[in-house]
């Protein structure tokens, strides 16, 4: 497909696969516009390693908050083709402290962004659902084989934010097969890398993980539950191309899941972070906090039939890179942890 001069939009640019997307689609010659209320997002995401924006923040970046129509409106006018990325993501902590706000801000997020998608004509759109929707009994289920699209009915999501992403697909889904919208959905799996949220009010396993390991001893190094959980980790640039490759070939194709079939527990991402930082660190638990579901990994047969998709990028390489990342970017910004 020809990005160059196509007028792309991506929701949640500013966030942490938006703004790697963003890079990837303004190098292939895209003109893209952002559109996010910067919740999690941050514009220092988008910087060049000069430190200059990577997009004109003047004309480029739209500062919305797409729960209302009006500005998904706004954000579609004139545009081709929209990655929507936008909806409030978070760890685990708060997703369950705050269970009705992570429902209705998604619900709303995507059912206005797909009618201003749909009143604008837009050629194609792909939106992206989340791999913690597949049913709580089969991810507590240790036998349960790869997870493979069907698997996701009937539907029992643990969190209300699986259930939104979940909402999301189905809403995209009618559009879709009524002939309403071109769309491609994608369903991912846990995603790490540069560019994620390192608060310790939001952040996620990983870039928490990580956190932890380069505040050390200043913040204890505690794992939440006995770390036995487990999930099927990818880098973010192998999402971009995923992303990428469903508006060529994913279009109107149905959920297509995008993941990786190696469980990674918990406790082996915290042994592979202490080990990168070189420092003597002791894991601690804490077992009264929130750990999800037990585990889940994927069949992804149907993303490299469609897509002709796999992962590229091995952890350890991936944990490397996250974490000079973090370390540089906590140097830069101090304040972003309170
Ligand atoms: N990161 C993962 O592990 C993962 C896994 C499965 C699915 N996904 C999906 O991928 C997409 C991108 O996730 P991410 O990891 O980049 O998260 P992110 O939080 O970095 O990106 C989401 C962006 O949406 C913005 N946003 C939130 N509420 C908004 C609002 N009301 N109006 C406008 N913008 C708003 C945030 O500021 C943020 O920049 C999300 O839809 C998420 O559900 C992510």
């Amino acid at each position: 497909m020809n990005w160059s001069g196509r007028n792309v939009l991506i929701t949640g640019g500013a966030g942490h696969i938006g703004s790697h997307l963003t890079a990837s689609l303004l190098e292939k010659g895209a003109n893209v516009r952002i559109a996010d209320n910067l919740w999690r997002g941050k514009k220092e995401y988008l910087l060049d390693k000069t430190g200059k924006s990577i997009i004109n923040l003047e004309k480029d970046f739209l500062e919305l908050d797409l729960r209302e129509m009006k500005n998904c409106e706004q954000a579609v006018k004139g545009m081709d083709t929209i990655f929507h990325l936008a909806d409030v993501v978070a760890g685990i902590d708060f997703v369950f402290g705050n269970e009705a706000f992570v429902y209705r801000s998604n619900v709303l997020i995507n059912s206005n962004m797909f009618e201003a998608a749909r009143n604008e004509k837009l050629e194609k759109l792909a939106y992206v659902g989340a791999a913690c929707a597949y049913p709580l009994e089969k991810q507590n289920d240790p036998n349960h084989p790869l997870f493979k699209e069907e698997d996701m009915y009937p539907a029992h999501p643990e969190s209300s934010y699986g259930w939104g992403k979940l909402m999301g697909e189905y809403e995209c889904e009618l559009y879709s097969k009524s002939g309403l919208l071109d769309a491609a959905i994608l369903r991912l799996h846990n995603v790490y890398g540069p560019n994620s949220d390192l608060s310790r009010e939001k952040s996620q396993v990983i870039p928490a993980t990580i956190r932890k390991a380069i505040l050390h001893p200043e913040e204890d190094f505690l794992i939440w539950g006995n770390g036995e959980q487990s999930r099927a980790f990818m880098y973010v640039t192998d999402i971009v191309d995923a992303l990428i490759l469903s508006m060529e070939k994913g279009i109107n194709k149905g959920p297509i899941q995008i993941g990786n079939s190696t469980k990674t527990t918990i406790n082996e991402i915290a042994d592979a972070v202490i080990e990168i930082s070189g420092k003597n660190i002791e894991k601690k638990y804490d077992l009264t906090k929130p750990t999800g579901d037990l585990g889940r990994a994927a069949d992804c047969s149907f993303a490299e039939e469609v897509l002709g998709w796999k992962p590229k990028v091995g952890l350890q390489e991936g944990l490397r890179i996250t974490y000079e990342w973090a370390e540089q970017f906590l140097k830069s910004y101090p304040n972003i942890c309170k």
